[in-house]
């Protein structure tokens, strides 16, 4: 099992705190946000990490991170020209991957919950997403499921199915790659990582697990101030 963080995009919903630096490096509680994710990789014992991420932030992203043996593993960079979408960012991980399965975590998404049993449980084939329940759907994908089945996910839907929306963790096996070039832009110019999971949930192998722990992404001075809170609460009890 190989590691992808993707850390492109260009923040926008964090102007002007993402002006002269990356979103991932902005702090959260004592750590720089993109450390978190790293850390529920390594925590589950994956070793071979990618990082994604644009150009104009790379530098201080391999300044900060450097060749992994400070997190006990080997980073591998890459770099996204254009903030295309995150389905677009994995595309760019097929090489890293070489036929490998994946776990990938967006670099914004701080969460409580350890990786480990989700990794070892994920089959080699196929797709598997992990999922929250949220206050707030209409910001995320969504997922719909019927019993025990999950039967569609919708991007920020304006009438959400349920209130479980897709969290960034997701396991994926090397077949992620054919169907993201093929891909079409959305109506907001990104290859949607929404479409690559609808495909494998049409292919009927997709499976799914929901956190029990707290979840938040980080995008949003609003999320950004919650992961701090939820960061400090755990350090102190
Ligand atoms: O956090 C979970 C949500 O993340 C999911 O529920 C949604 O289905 C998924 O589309 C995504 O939604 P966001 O609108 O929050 O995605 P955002 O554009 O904020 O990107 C999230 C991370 O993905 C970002 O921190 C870095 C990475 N990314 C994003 C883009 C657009 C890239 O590496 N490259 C990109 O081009």
């Amino acid at each position: 099992m190989k590691g992808i963080v993707l850390a492109g995009g260009t923040g926008s919903r964090l102007y002007p705190l993402t002006k002269v630096t990356n979103k991932h490096l902005l702090p959260v509680g004592s750590k720089p946000m993109i450390y978190y994710p790293i850390e529920k990789l390594t925590g589950a014992g994956i070793e071979e990490i990618l990082i994604v991420t644009g150009t104009e932030h790379m530098g201080s992203v391999v300044n900060l991170l450097g060749s992994g043996k400070d997190f006990g593993c080997r980073f591998t960079y890459k770099v996204q020209d254009e903030a295309g979408g995150i389905a677009q960012a994995l595309g760019l991980a097929e090489n890293f991957a070489a036929g490998d399965a994946m776990t990938v975590i967006l670099g914004d998404n701080v969460f409580q919950d350890d990786l480990g049993e989700a990794v070892a449980s994920y089959p080699g084939k196929g797709a598997s997403i992990m999922l929250k329940e949220v206050d707030d759907p209409t910001r995320y994908g969504v997922a719909e499921l019927d019993g025990n089945r999950i039967i569609g996910i919708e991007e920020k839907p304006s009438k959400p199915k349920s209130r479980l929306c897709v969290t960034g963790v997701y396991m994926y096996d090397t077949e992620v790659f054919d169907y993201i070039r093929t891909l079409k832009p959305s109506g907001r110019g990104e290859l949607e990582i929404t479409d690559v999971n609808n495909h494998y949930i049409h292919k009927g192998s997709m499976r799914f697990s929901v956190m029990k722990g707290w979840w938040t992404d980080a995008g949003t001075p609003e999320s950004l101030r919650r992961a701090n809170e939820l960061i400090y609460q755990m350090k102190n009890g």
